[in-house]
């Protein structure tokens, strides 16, 4: 047994008041799920199997279900990961401004590939799906806090920093040693039945599609040859940078219509 496991029923017993009010705030117990899930994290550092009993227990969910939820969400960390969870946004937009690149220059700085952890413990980095922030492309979450617009420079100081202790977001807890990878294993996960292979051709649970999927780059390919240009800045961009917004004016007001 862990010292991790050894600790848990003290935390357990803890955080069972604030689990508590949580719980008190939904009319349907179940809905309270990912805010616990949150609280174990916060403190473990991810969602352990314990946390995840634990829960089930609290809102009178089977295992499955919860584990199915945990497992959905990229907020949650089903396996114990490093200090900092780097996680590059690799949707349509952040792709078109340029992700592919920001993506081989963290997998280079790190030394690890996406799901990998450094081995010092301190990096984990993942490879995510659209994270709703399109028109600040490219962009990426450091313990689920906002990073826009990445640049290498921007890059080499955020990881500077954190090795250095002074980045502004805090560090995660770290209760367990992570592993290199938290990919899905194929044997404990699917060939045990714990876990459905996916789709069909899909030979392992850890290929999540995006960048190399063959329809990503089918419609890539699409927008590259018609040539579609961005040429609208958004309303948040605009605000941000008063720059593009006298610009947008200028080009508005010269071609017979206002600036968005
Ligand atoms: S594609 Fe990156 S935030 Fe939407």
């Amino acid at each position: 047994m862990t010292e991790r496991e050894q600790n848990f029923p003290a935390l357990l017993e803890r955080l069972r008041p604030e689990c508590d009010q949580i719980i008190a705030r939904y009319e349907r117990k179940r809905s309270a799920l990912l805010m616990l899930m949150h609280v174990f994290q916060q403190h473990e550092g991810f969602v352990s199997r314990e946390a995840m009993r634990a829960a089930a227990e609290m809102l009178g969910l089977t295992q499955a279900e919860v584990e199915g939820t945990v497992s959905f969400y990229t907020l949650l960390f089903p396996r114990p990961v490093g200090r900092y969870v780097l996680q590059v946004c690799r949707g349509l937009s952040c792709s078109i401004n340029g992700a592919e690149d920001v993506m081989a220059y963290f997998r280079e700085q790190l030394g690890v590939g996406n799901l990998g952890t450094t081995p010092d413990g301190l990096f984990s980095y993942e490879e995510v799906e659209c994270l709703a922030a399109c028109d600040r492309a490219t962009c990426m979450q450091v313990n689920l806090e906002f990073v826009y617009d990445l640049t290498p420079q921007k890059i080499d100081e955020m990881l500077a920093a954190m090795r250095g202790g002074t980045y502004p977001v805090a560090a995660m807890a770290q209760t367990e040693t992570p592993d290199s990878t938290w990919r899905l294993r194929p044997d404990d996960q699917v060939s045990t039945g714990r876990k459905a292979r996916g789709a069909t051709g899909v030979p392992s649970p850890n290929n999540a599609g995006g960048v190399g999927d063959k329809a990503g780059i089918i419609m890539l390919d699409r927008i590259v040859n018609k040539q579609i240009a961005f040429h609208e800045a958004t309303r948040e961009r605009a605000v941000v940078d008063s720059t593009a917004i006298v610009d947008r004016v200028d080009e508005g007001k010269e071609n017979g219509r206002a600036g968005h």
